[in-house]
């Protein structure tokens, strides 16, 4: 099937799903200031976050990145510049905007709790020749180009903490194109347009496949 009909289709399902849920709310818990219950975050991750991010949090299609067991604090500010229009990858803009845009904060700290405490799947293999060279890389940087560790920041098991995303069990694909996205500045992530400004692509490749491959 080709991706430009997966996309539309989902979307326009996901849309309705939206509807449908946002109507069960009744508008009241989605209001400003109003704490959103844990059952009705649940719900919602389910019916509607789940179409594409996996009710557990552990999408399958890597064009969706996996939220279980990612920093709550994480989550919920990707929400945030999503409803701000702050991050604006192509993606982001087709997919995120439109869903962001229903989130009051209570319900963005509701969601972000949920995924955050879903339990992640295994590290999926990937070729061994690209992991022995991503782990080196991940772990000791590459001084010659000017690139971090990446464990610096995103930890010694890539599990991240609050405002370090986690990488490990992340899809492959999606940690490649975050890279591209941040080496061509998309995403206004400063800290991360250092680090990939110099990243060739199959060294991209290695680092994303290593990241994949951790539990
Ligand atoms: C129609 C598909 C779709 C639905 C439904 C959807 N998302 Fe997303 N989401 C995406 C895509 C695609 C991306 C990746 C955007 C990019 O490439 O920058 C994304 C990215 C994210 C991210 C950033 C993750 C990261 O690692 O940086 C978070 C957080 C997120 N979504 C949360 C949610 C929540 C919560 C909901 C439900 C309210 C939701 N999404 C519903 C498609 C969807
Ligand atoms: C100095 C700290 C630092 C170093 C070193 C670093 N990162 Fe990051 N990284 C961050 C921060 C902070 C973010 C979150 C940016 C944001 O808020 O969107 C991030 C985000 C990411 C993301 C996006 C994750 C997602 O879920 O969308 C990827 C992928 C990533 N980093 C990969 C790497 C790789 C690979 C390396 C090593 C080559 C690396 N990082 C080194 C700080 C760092």
């Amino acid at each position: 099937m080709r991706i430009d009909n997966l996309k539309g289709r989902l979307y326009r399902g996901v849309l309705a799903a939206t509807a449908v849920a946002l109507s069960l709310t009744g508008g009241r818990a989605l209001a400003q200031g109003a704490p959103t219950p844990p059952s009705q975050a649940r719900d919602l991750a389910i019916g509607v976050c789940g179409t594409c991010h996996g009710v557990d949090g552990n999408s399958t299609n890597p064009m969706f990145p996996r939220l279980a067991g990612q920093h709550a604090w994480y989550i919920e500010q990707q929400l945030k510049e999503f409803r701000d229009h702050t991050r604006g990858d192509p993606y982001a803009v087709a997919y995120m905007y439109g869903m962001a845009s229903q989130l009051s904060d209570p319900t963005i700290d509701a969601l972000a709790k949920y995924f955050s405490r879903q339990k992640t799947g295994p590290g999926k293999p990937h070729p061994a020749a690209e992991v022995a060279e991503g782990n080196k890389i991940f772990h000791q940087g590459i001084p010659s180009q000017g690139v971090s560790a990446c464990a610096t920041c995103h930890g010694p098991q890539g599990l991240g903490s609050k405002m370090f995303p986690r990488l490990a069990g992340q899809h492959a694909k999606y940690i490649m194109k975050q890279l591209q996205s941040f080496q061509g500045d998309m995403p206004n992530v400063a800290v991360m347009h250092g680090v990939a400004a110099t990243l060739h692509k199959a060294e991209m490749r290695a680092v994303a496949d290593y990241a994949a491959s951790l539990p």
